[in-house]
């Protein structure tokens, strides 16, 4: 078993071993004084492990229901957010009780932003089931629903107290959720960590599974680091955003169908390195996010890009945060004008 500690302003571990669903109510019990809980969880998730997950609750003597919803991003909105408080209330959740996400990213974001609001805050574990989930969304806080205005507009910064990560259940993943995970992966080696790149440049999608949990072990300890130092995301924490505004504009471009986040960040990061930095760099990420089947660029026309940058969470009062990675391994923040941005963009 490897245990990250997370000093923030609520302290927390991170559990990562192989097997640790069926340790799950044990670990809890470590945490966590109440016996009352409630899972939430989406439709694919429920069917391959909320059973493992209950009976391991029950075990340890916790009183478990669980709320399923429909899984993929348009399930992340206030509706389902409802659905679940009132959820909570039916089964008189207190402010002493807790509720575990069990799943993706959308699970976690909407379970997180559920904790942080329900009764103006109770507990909540993250048992994340995706690589995207274990390597990033998982740890450091953020919480979100998306509403028409944009992605991820609501929300709150509620750190878990308690994240399990069982890398046993990303081999139920499709291949295209490692190639999205993937491209958080190749972030972190980009921003953070030269070791980290090179040994994602000597695999692909076929043998990564050989040091995932390693992978997972370094990135969630660069994310540590990073959250520690800056936990509500006001300088340093804005690097892990590397590939972001690109990616989210191409993202939004697509309508959030046929573009899946990780495809985003990739093609964001290739992009940005592309107009900023060597040839060189350039075309060594470019290598290694192929290898993940990761894109290097979007058909999205530039000038229709844009807007969807200035509209960004990272865009404010005229001035816009993108990140570059002039070597490997190093990030700096640049903070332009949207007129700049644009224009180092269009060039
Ligand atoms: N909070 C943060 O810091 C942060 C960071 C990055 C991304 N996010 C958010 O995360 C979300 C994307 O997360 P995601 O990529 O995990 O998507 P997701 O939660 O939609 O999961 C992807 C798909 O995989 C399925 N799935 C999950 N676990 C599975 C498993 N073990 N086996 C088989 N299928 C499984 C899900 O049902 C879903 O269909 C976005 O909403 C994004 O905004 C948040």
């Amino acid at each position: 078993m490897k245990k990250i500690s997370v000093r923030t302003n609520c302290p927390y571990d991170v559990i990562i071993e192989r097997g640790s669903l069926k340790k799950a109510g044990k670990l809890i019990s470590g945490v966590i004084g109440s016996k009352k809980t409630a899972v939430i969880t989406d439709d694919t998730v429920n069917s391959l492990y909320a059973d493992t997950l209950v009976k391991s609750l029950e075990e340890n003597g916790f009183d478990v229901s669980v709320f399923v919803f429909p899984h993929g991003e348009q399930s992340k909105n206030l509706t389902v957010l409802g659905n679940i408080y009132d959820f909570l209330c039916e089964k008189r959740i207190t402010r002493s009780d807790f509720i575990i996400a069990l799943g993706g990213g959308v699970v976690g974001d909407i379970t997180g932003f559920a904790a942080a609001s329900f009764m103006r805050g109770i507990d909540f574990v993250q048992i994340p089931t995706t690589l995207l989930a274990q390597v990033d969304s998982s740890v450091g806080g953020k919480t979100a629903v998306d509403i028409a205005g944009g992605k991820n507009l609501v929300g709150a910064f509620k750190q878990p107290a308690l994240v399990i990560c069982d890398s046993d259940t990303l081999r139920t993943l499709p291949e295209s959720e490692i190639s999205c995970g993937m491209a958080e992966v190749v972030k972190y080696g980009m921003i953070r960590d030269k070791k980290l790149f090179e040994i994602l440049e000597n695999h692909d999608i076929s043998t990564i599974d050989e040091v995932m949990d390693d992978i997972v072990y370094t990135c969630i300890d660069i994310k540590r680091d990073v959250v520690e130092n800056d936990e509500c995301e006001k300088g340093e924490r804005k690097i892990l955003n590397f590939g972001h505004t690109l990616g989210h504009a191409i993202e939004g471009w697509h309508n959030y169908t046929d573009y899946t986040h990780g495809m985003g960040v990739s093609a964001g990061m290739c992009m940005i390195t592309q107009r900023l930095c060597s040839p060189e760099i350039t075309e060594r990420l470019k290598k290694c996010v192929e290898l993940y089947n990761l894109p290097t660029s979007t058909e999205a026309p530039m000038s229709e890009l844009l807007p969807y940058c200035s509209t960004d969470k990272k865009c404010e009062s005229g001035s816009i945060s993108f990140i570059v990675c002039n070597e490997i391994g190093r990030a700096e923040i640049k903070k332009v004008t949207v007129t700049e941005f644009e224009k180092l963009m269009e060039g």
